[in-house]
């Protein structure tokens, strides 16, 4: 199966490098798609306008509904209000469920995802309650704009499709992974197997399959609970 992801955005070109990113491209390749739509293409308002002051004042711009009305409308064919019901439509939002490995492999799952970026303030209120599915966000803290957050989105989701990697064995044992019951992934070396005295750990160069396994797992539960207190629920400062 094969997914169709489809990003609207302010910044189509802020994807090009990311597209040619060597398991994006594998991905293409294979057979997904990454198609970038450009907000300002579909605009019904003159000069090629897409966003306006807030109701109410304040900072910033804000991204217009009827804009994305159209830009969906022009891309589907179909009222935008139908397609929550027919695929994932997803609003980048700061203020959206944490993007985590449970959700990457949740959305891996689709056959077709559609990502609204927005920039300035962010959305016209009436964008996510009407047109999306989903918001996400990839972090407790604020960007300029919604397209490095649906990079990191599609970069999680498509490493996860087959294809995408060389080495298939890479997505299923890694960190956050079942493999690794959820833990962060273990430590890995390479040549040289001594460097400035510091060695790597002895059982990796024993060659004995069984032992390298247990000491990574344990290795991984160690990870977990040294980074256990920084994965807490963010508390408000008074
Ligand atoms: Cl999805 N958008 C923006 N603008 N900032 C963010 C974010 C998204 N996730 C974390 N910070």
């Amino acid at each position: 199966m094969t997914m169709e992801i489809d990003i609207f955005t302010l910044f189509p070109e802020a994807f090009e490098w990311f597209a040619g990113q060597r398991h994006v491209a594998n991905a293409l390749a294979a057979g997904h798609t990454l198609n970038r739509v450009n907000y300002r293409d579909h605009t019904p308002l003159s000069g090629r306008q897409v966003d306006d002051t807030p109701f109410g004042g304040g900072a910033g711009m804000v991204l217009r509904v009827d804009v994305v009305d159209a830009a969906l409308r022009g891309r589907y064919n179909v009222d935008p209000v139908d397609l929550p019901a027919h695929r994932r439509v997803i609003a980048l939002d700061p203020s959206g469920r944490l993007l985590d490995d449970a959700l990457v492999d949740e959305l891996a799952a689709e056959p077709a995802l559609t990502l609204l970026s927005g920039r300035y303030e962010g959305f016209d209120e009436r964008i996510v309650e009407h047109f999306a599915s989903d918001r996400v966000s990839i972090g407790r803290y604020v960007l300029a704009g919604g397209e490095l957050a649906a990079m990191v989105l599609c970069d999680a989701v498509l490493r996860k499709l087959p294809g995408s990697l060389g080495d298939e064995r890479s997505a299923l044992e890694e960190s956050f992974s079942a493999a690794l019951e959820g833990g962060p992934e273990y430590p890995h070396y390479t040549r040289p197997a001594e460097y400035r005295g510091w060695r790597v750990p002895e059982v990796l160069l024993s060659g004995h399959h069984a032992r390298i396994a247990q000491w990574r797992l344990e290795q991984s539960r160690s990870r977990a609970a040294a980074a256990a207190p920084l994965s807490e629920p963010p508390t408000r400062r008074a």
